[in-house]
């Protein structure tokens, strides 16, 4: 690591105290080289969302996606084991399965039709005959870790052996027991949306772990439904809980009508992964990095009912929720300009409502140090 990002990683103190503390400098959402290495040391080594088990359920069902810049590929095979490889042909390194999802018998690179079998097992190469010293079953596909967890399937890129290796060491017995009683299998998998922001992904996850602050000044409908006063915020070692009482006395109509039940919950599991859950509804947020001021965030919106009666239900809700989007698109964007400025280097937080950005923080401090 160079002196410079060096000096940069350790200009925030990540032992200070809520009360104390500074949040992470500007230059963390600008410098292209600390983009880099969080890249490295924060996404390859953490357990990342990559796909709903609905989505490979069935032997020959597959999905590929991008994960810290490494191409991969989850698929079930004959045997009705869900695997995970890095989608890298090992003949001349093109990826092998091309489409986002779908389904096939055997895994074939569309450049020299090599083919790999469910398991990533090197089957066909045309044309090779009498070249020396190669092993077939040397040259197999290169698996990738791969876990499940509720109705998710998780893969981690990087080397193995490091702190919180398992899955479930990494998502922790707190949040897994927390989860549970939620009984997610009930929900189901209604419609996907990508949105894409003009910020650093740290500036959504921030904007995400404010405890609520923003809510009665950017979002009015939202404010409406959330017992702003009684709203609280629960660190766990890798993840916060935000959640609110729901009140239906002055509730904005369209969001009242779609926001019901006790309470809101708002779960962030470190780094990048989102669940927030309604009675009857929740959506999942995964941030993907696309540059050191591009973020792409897919949300995947599921209900209880997804019968064609309840559809129009259901696409109220998710337009409540893409009014919300539209209102933090705008404010993401004035952050990550501001954060740019002269005027501005590190800020302070509200030690009512701003724990979740400070745990983000330090978590994120001592990845980038390690
Ligand atoms: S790169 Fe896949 S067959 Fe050549
Ligand atoms: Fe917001």
């Amino acid at each position: 690591m160079n002196s410079s990002l060096e000096k940069i990683i350790r200009s925030y103190d990540p032992n200070a105290p809520l009360e104390r503390s500074f949040t992470i400098p500007a230059s963390w959402y600008t410098n292209e080289e600390l983009y880099q290495v969080e890249l490295r040391n924060v996404f390859a080594r953490s357990w990342q969302f990559v796909c709903r088990v609905d989505q490979v359920a069935r032997a020959g069902q597959y999905v590929t996606a991008d994960i810290a810049g490494e191409p991969i590929v989850i698929v079930r095979g004959n045997d009705n084991v869900l695997r995970g490889f890095f989608n890298v042909c090992r003949h001349h390194a093109a990826a092998v399965m091309t489409e986002t999802e779908g389904n096939a018998a055997l895994l074939r690179c569309p450049y020299h039709g090599w083919t790999y079998s469910l398991a990533g097992e090197l089957k066909g190469t045309p044309d090779f005959a009498g070249v020396c010293d190669f092993e077939r079953s040397q040259n197999g596909l290169l698996p990738v870790r791969t876990a499940v967890w509720e109705q998710w399937v998780f893969v981690r890129t990087g080397e193995q052996g490091a702190a919180n290796d398992s899955l479930k060491d990494f998502l922790g017995a707190d949040l897994i027991a927390q989860i549970q009683p939620l009984q997610l299998e009930s929900l189901h998998w209604f419609e996907r949306r990508h949105y894409n922001f003009e910020c650093n992904w740290k500036v959504f996850v921030d904007n995400y772990l404010d405890g609520g602050y923003h809510v009665p000044h950017l979002h009015k409908g939202l404010d409406s439904v959330l017992d702003y006063s009684n709203y609280k915020i629960e660190n766990g070692e890798h993840f916060c809980l935000q959640w609110s009482p729901i009140v239906t006395d002055g509730a904005e109509p369209e969001t009242g009508a779609v926001r019901q039940g006790k309470r809101a919950l708002y779960y962030w599991l470190y780094p990048n992964f989102m669940i927030n859950w309604y009675e009857g509804a929740m959506d999942t947020n995964l941030v993907i990095p696309r540059g050191v001021d591009k973020t792409e965030v897919i949300f995947d919106f599921y209900f209880a009912d997804v019968s064609e009666p309840a559809r129009e239900r259901n696409l109220a809700s998710i337009a409540v929720g893409q009014r919300i989007q539209d209102e933090d698109t705008e404010i993401c964007k004035s952050v990550q300009r501001g954060l740019a400025s002269r005027a501005y280097n590190a800020g302070r937080l509200s030690v009512r409502r701003e724990a979740g950005e400070h745990l983000f923080h330090r978590t994120l401090a001592t990845d980038l140090r390690s």
